[in-house]
């Protein structure tokens, strides 16, 4: 921690318009690894979310006004500045969530590279011209910035859910607002103090971090200036803040909940399988949407794919995620831990058999890693997210048997299989009701790539050429009149 004070890292305020801004209460952050007290960060409310949103309107003019070059320009600096300081934010990133150091480094640089992927896509906002309906007229269409952009984050992902945003909707000539989650403030404002190093101009980058959420929410779903909201969170959330902006018919944009299947097929190679679901489950302790929540094995090789990837788990080490060779953290918080815990014996309850873990260690934060076999799709563990390091598996005898399986959840973001035969491939991949789908891989996410979901998990894109769209307006010009 000395370090990244020293660094002028550790912030402790909402940074608005350029200002770190003190508030009357304080909050704790701890670390979710021993529960010690990292920092006591200003508790910020309704007027200071006002003030963040009146700061970006402010400045929305001048910075929407800026060629794209010139945002590049500013925005290259502040990829250069996190990646120079891509220790001490990856330290910091694991003393407030808990996961692994190379996981916390791995999240900084995947969140920095939105921010260069988008400086230069900014540069590539095309328009169109269009045949005119008379020999007089040309139709010409340009993108503009959407305005004011308001951003909820979460605590999985405390870096790069604010970058993957910000970038594209500063490179697309927004202004931000971003209100982190209460239990990781700190890369947020560490992001803050680099933006401002980098130049970006008072009022284009603001943070408010409080633990009011509702409040804050409030603001960034209904006051006029904010022109669209984005949000990454659960459904459940989700749903009701799409509602309140509803009212003014404010863009939103949604990244929400999953249920992922993460389908093995006879003819898949397993032990390429059992790696990629190691990756895919485990990564930041299960507490990621887009990881695997039900393991779906064809029946004939339920025994050596189970035998195999029980290995594989019972390899992983669970510790301090400052510490060498640790693959597992501590889960957020006792309250996300219940919860699994509560999912695991509802599972066992209903009949399912716990092959591996499966009982909390005390009063400690840490779940063990855990596999269940005999799980039944009905099961509450396999309709529920679980957030955790658990391992469901759901045995299936066709082709047909596991795509219904894996499209019997109201969420859409991820799906994962194995296979080889080319056939099967592009069956089973046109037929997954999912907005990504990973084949013969664990790890779908790349800031080239399209991330996004459909039905409950939400709809909106992030990253990828596509993930500017969100952030402009496109209006068509009629020319008229040209003849002499
Ligand atoms: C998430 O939890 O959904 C974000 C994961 C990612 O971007 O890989």
């Amino acid at each position: 921690m000395q370090q990244i004070q020293s660094a002028g890292l550790l912030k402790s305020a909402s940074f608005i318009d350029g200002q770190w801004c003190e508030s009357e209460n304080q909050f704790d952050v701890v670390n979710p690894f021993d529960n010690h007290l990292l920092c006591r960060v200003a508790d910020a409310g309704q007027k200071e979310a006002e003030s963040a949103v009146i700061a970006a309107k402010k400045a929305l003019k001048e910075w929407a006004a800026k060629s794209a070059a010139e945002r590049a320009e500013i925005l290259r600096n502040w990829f250069d500045l996190i990646q120079d300081n891509q220790s001490l934010l990856g330290r910091l990133l694991t003393l407030e969530q808990g996961k692994p150091l190379a996981e916390a480094e791995g999240e900084v640089g995947y969140g920095a590279g939105f921010i260069e992927w988008f400086a230069e896509e900014g540069k590539r906002v095309y328009g169109d011209t269009i045949p005119g309906p008379a020999q007089d007229k040309r139709i010409v269409v340009i993108k503009q910035p959407v305005g004011v952009v308001a951003a909820i984050t979460p605590w999985n992902f405390p870096n790069a859910m604010i970058a993957r945003k910000a970038a594209a909707a500063l490179a697309a000539g927004c202004t931000f607002v971003v209100k982190p989650a209460a239990e990781t403030p700190l890369s947020a404002l560490a992001l803050a103090e680099l933006a401002q190093r980098a130049g970006i101009p008072a009022g284009v980058f603001n943070v408010v971090v409080g633990k009011d959420s509702s409040s804050i929410g409030r603001v960034f779903t209904q006051h006029p200036d904010v022109a669209k909201f984005t949000f990454t969170g659960s459904t459940q959330v989700g749903k009701m803040l799409a509602e309140q902006c509803a009212a003014d018919l404010k863009r939103v944009s949604l990244e929400l909940g999953g249920n992922a299947p993460f389908i093995v097929f006879e003819d898949a190679d397993i032990d390429a399988a059992v790696e990629g679901a190691i990756q895919c489950k485990y990564r930041n302790a299960g507490q990621t949407c887009v990881c695997a929540n039900r393991l779906l094995v064809q029946s004939s090789i339920k025994d050596v794919f189970e035998e195999k990837y029980i290995a594989a788990v019972q390899a992983l080490k669970a510790g301090n995620g400052l510490e060498e060779g640790v693959d597992l953290g501590p889960l957020i918080s006792q309250k996300a831990l219940e919860k699994v815990d509560e999912l695991v014996q509802s599972a066992r309850q209903e009949g399912a058999t716990v092959r591996l873990g499966g009982e909390k260690q005390g009063s400690s934060q840490f779940y063990p890693a855990t596999v269940i076999s005999d799980v039944d799709t009905k099961m509450k563990i396999a309709q529920s997210e679980i957030f955790g390091p658990v391992s469901p598996i759901i045995s299936f005898t066709s082709e047909q048997d596991a795509i219904r399986i894996a499209n019997d959840t109201e969420y859409g973001l991820a799906a994962y299989f194995y296979a080889r035969d080319i056939g099967r491939v592009w069956r089973v991949a046109e037929q997954l009701a999912y907005g990504m789908v990973g084949i013969n891989e664990g790890i779908v996410s790349n800031v080239a790539a399209p991330f996004g979901g459909v039905k409950h998990s939400g709809y909106g894109r992030e990253g990828s050429k596509y993930g500017l769209d969100d952030y402009l307006d496109i209006k068509y010009l009629c020319f008229s009149g040209l003849n002499t």
